[in-house]
């Protein structure tokens, strides 16, 4: 069992923001279902994010780009189903936010109203700004994305680190007080120089969350299929593997067939 838990209280955007101040670090792990997510809740997570990932490791798409704002609500509403103390984020789908703002409102609205999830989070910087204040002024809580942002990958044209030069560093930079100055309460930096990521957190009052930005963020998060090895196919230098779920599935499945196959399964105390 985790020994973080002591604080049973419902995490907040307030508390997040409460965390970095005192320099406590903050834990972030995606979720998509029911299960994993009390699982996840239960070690003491803090924040858990519907990522629209699962479009990469529950649907098997190769972006992102393909998921849906019904489908993100039905993970979200799977998730919160599951969760007492973290607090949960749901990722607004490509092609939900960035038409016009009336449009990112009310993908917002639907998410929130149909999931009972308790914010939101947006890819994007200046280009999205108008989205991301129309959906704040509706006293929906926004954490920012910024650096990689993979609903962007075919401008991108690749995975690799962003902003190692000079220009997008500084509008990183920008976008990052920006979104603090306009009422975000926290912002994911994503695949980013460890020292970019250092300052950029050190010139906010509100938390950033890194995913391979390095250990100057105020907080990590991961996917959980990668960190729990049940996606053997992708190992960035980032990710830390925290056990090896695909072998021990394979494993267990492997055995029930054996038992099925030579009848061992099931036995006279397995049977009515
Ligand atoms: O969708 C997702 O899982 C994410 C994380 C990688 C931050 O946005």
């Amino acid at each position: 069992m985790s020994t973080y838990t002591e604080d049973q209280r419902k995490v907040t955007t307030h508390r997040l923001i409460e965390m970095k101040a005192r320099g406590e670090k903050i834990a972030m792990l995606t979720a998509y279902d029911y299960s994993m997510a009390k699982l996840i809740d239960e070690a003491g997570m803090d924040v858990i994010l519907v990522g629209d990932s699962a479009s990469n490791v529950m649907a098997g798409n190769i972006t992102t780009l393909p998921m849906t704002l019904d489908q993100m609500i039905y993970h979200a509403k799977s998730v919160v189903k599951g969760v007492k103390r973290a607090l949960v984020v749901v990722d607004l789908p490509f092609g939900s936010y960035q038409g016009n703002s009336k449009e990112a409102l009310a993908s917002a609205i639907r998410i929130m109203k149909e999931s009972h999830a308790e914010a939101v989070k947006m890819e994007g910087g200046s280009e999205i700004r108008e989205s991301v204040e129309r959906i704040l002024s509706a006293g929906i809580p926004v954490m920012g994305h910024l650096g990689l942002t993979p609903q962007s990958i075919n401008k991108f044209g690749t995975y690799a680190v962003r902003a190692k030069e000079e220009a997008e560093a500084e509008k990183l930079k920008a976008d990052a007080l920006m979104l603090q100055e306009i009422g975000c309460f926290g912002i994911v930096l994503e695949k980013i120089p460890a020292s970019l990521a250092t300052e950029v957190s050190k010139s906010l009052d509100i938390p950033t969350i890194g995913i391979g930005a390095g250990g100057g963020a105020d907080g990590q998060v991961l996917v959980m299929h990668d960190m729990l090895g049940i996606n053997k196919g992708f190992s960035p230098r980032f990710l830390r593997r925290y056990a090896d779920l695909s072998t021990v599935i394979n494993d267990a499945v492997s055995h029930y067939i054996s038992d099925v196959k030579t009848s061992d399964f099931p036995n006279e105390k397995e049977q009515y």
